[in-house]
C-alpha cells in the first residue's frame, strides 16, 4: 500500500479537497490517501462548508472527512507528503526526524506544468476561490495519480 498525505494549514478548505479528489483517481486497494492541517483550530470539524459545496458541484462527497492535526508520526508512516504552501511546506518539515522525511514533503504543484507553484488559502475570499482551488488541486492530482497507477505496472 502506498500512503499519501494531503497537507494544509486548517485542514478544512484545500487538503480535504485534495484527499477526496486524490482517492476518485487511484485504486483504493492500492492507494491509501489521507489529510491533515498543521494547525490545530479545527481538530474533529467537518471541512469548511464552501469546500464541501465545490466537491458536490463536481460530484464528489467529502461531508464525512473529519479535521485533524499533522503529527511527526505521519512524517514516518506516509510515503508522500503534499502541501498546499511555502508556509505549511516549512511547518510540516519542522516535524521531520530525518533527511528521508524530510524529501517525503513536496509542494503540490511542483511538477503540474501550472504558472502557479502555491494553491492559495481559500479561507478569507469568495466562493470562486475555492472552484479555482478545486481545478489546481484536480490538475495536480491528475499528475500524480498517474505516476502512482504506473508504480504498480
Ligand atoms: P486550509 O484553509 O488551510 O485550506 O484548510 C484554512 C482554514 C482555516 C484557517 C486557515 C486556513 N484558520 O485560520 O482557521
Amino acid at each position: 500500500m502506498i500512503k499519501v498525505l494531503m497537507v494544509c494549514l486548517g485542514n478544512i478548505c484545500r487538503s480535504p479537497l485534495a484527499e477526496g479528489i486524490l482517492q476518485t483517481k487511484v485504486d483504493p486497494t492500492e492507494v491509501f490517501v489521507d489529510s491533515a492541517g498543521t494547525g490545530g483550530y479545527h481538530v474533529g470539524e467537518p471541512a469548511d462548508s464552501r469546500s464541501i459545496a465545490v466537491a458536490k458541484e463536481h460530484g464528489l462527497d467529502i461531508s464525512q472527512q473529519r479535521c485533524r492535526k499533522l503529527v511527526a508520526k505521519d512524517l514516518r508512516d506516509f510515503d508522500y507528503v503534499y502541501v498546499m504552501d511555502r508556509s505549511n511546506y516549512k511547518n510540516t518539515i519542522a516535524l521531520a526526524q530525518t533527511s528521508a522525511e524530510k524529501d517525503k514533503v513536496r509542494l503540490l504543484l511542483n511538477g503540474s506544468n501550472l504558472e502557479v507553484n502555491e494553491v492559495p488559502d481559500p479561507y478569507y475570499g469568495g466562493p470562486d476561490g475555492f472552484e479555482n482551488v478545486y481545478q489546481l488541486i484536480d490538475t495536480a492530482c491528475e499528475g500524480i495519480a498517474k505516476k502512482l497507477n504506473s508504480h504498480g505496472n
